[in-house]
């Protein structure tokens, strides 16, 4: 396990997945009734966008410029509607975390923005493989209530964690994509969690290096007549761009009610703002459809 999310924080990913992700938290929250939040890679809450580039040994080009970076730089009349709430959470975390810097300093991860938004009536559960990274995240949180943070396997605490007491559940899956096998992965977990919830909302982020890979994979969600499946994807850079991650996706099954609209706009308004090359686009495809 050597992937750190460190170096990428920011990014334009992190910016899609975490922009989508906000939409649909407040989407689910539209009901009174409590969810379950499990993030089952939800690396160590915080990123030190300063740290990061710092601590490079590789000295690589930092990321976060071309992705919250853009979007923290827009007047604020500019800010397309959708990303107008994710950017003052990003702001909100970056300020309380002492910056008072022109530039964005601290990002909040995937743990600290479902956490900005829960309500007393839900439960957050973050799992974190890596020791240090789940150190990090557990120091994060300690003390505060309804957080459980567990140094686990993501894939495990699936079907542990299903069905949730709640009766209602928002599943972000975000693995790294290290191993060869992490799309196989992923659909096998996606197979065990619908069949043990299958009323749940899952997110699953994919990047978009090996188009193949990614169509083999949506196949195979097809294949397991899932709910229905809406996958929203963003290219910042067309397939002949010297730029290894072109793209991302973000597969949502048992979207909410009104988010395909929503989420269009995001990742239409993203496309416009976060290209690095010619080529970018912003797709929306129903792998399932809605009934
Ligand atoms: C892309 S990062 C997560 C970013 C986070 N979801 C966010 O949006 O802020 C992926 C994380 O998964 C962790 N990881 C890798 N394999 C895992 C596994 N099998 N279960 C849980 N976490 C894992 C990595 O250590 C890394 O911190």
């Amino acid at each position: 396990m050597n992937y750190r999310h460190h170096f990428h924080a920011g990014n334009f990913a992190d910016v899609m997945k975490h922009a989508l992700f906000v939409r649909l938290l407040r989407a689910l929250q539209r009901k009174e009734k409590g969810i379950l939040y499990l993030d089952t890679h939800a690396g160590r809450g915080r990123y030190d966008l300063a740290a990061a580039a710092a601590g490079d040994t590789l000295a690589r080009r930092p990321e976060w410029p071309d992705g919250i970076g853009r979007l923290w730089a827009l007047p604020a009349g500019d800010v397309p509607a959708g990303l107008g709430d994710y950017l003052a959470l990003v702001r909100d975390f970056d300020r309380r975390a002492g910056n008072l810097d022109g530039a964005p300093r601290f990002y909040p991860g995937s743990p600290w923005l479902a956490h900005a938004l829960a309500r007393p009536v839900d439960r957050l559960v973050f799992c974190e493989k890596h020791p240090a990274e789940c150190g990090a995240l557990r120091a994060e949180f300690a003390g505060l209530p309804r957080v459980a943070v567990q140094e686990d396997d993501g894939y495990t605490a699936v079907r542990a964690l299903l069905p949730p007491r709640e009766r209602r559940a928002l599943l972000l899956m975000d693995p790294p994509f290290e191993e060869p096998d992490e799309f196989a992965r992923l659909a096998t977990a996606l197979a065990e969690g619908l069949q043990r919830f299958p009323s749940g909302t899952y997110a699953i982020w994919y990047p978009l290096t090996a188009r193949a890979k990614a169509d083999a994979f949506l196949n195979a969600v097809r294949n397991l007549a899932p709910p229905p499946a809406l996958a929203l994807e963003l290219d910042i850079a067309g397939a002949d761009a010297a730029i290894k991650l072109k793209g991302c996706g973000v597969l949502v099954l048992n979207p909410p009610w009104q988010f395909e609209a929503e989420a269009r706009a995001i990742v239409t308004a993203l496309a416009g703002l976060l290209a690095q090359a010619p080529g970018a686009a912003a797709r929306v495809q129903w792998i399932v459809p809605e009934r």
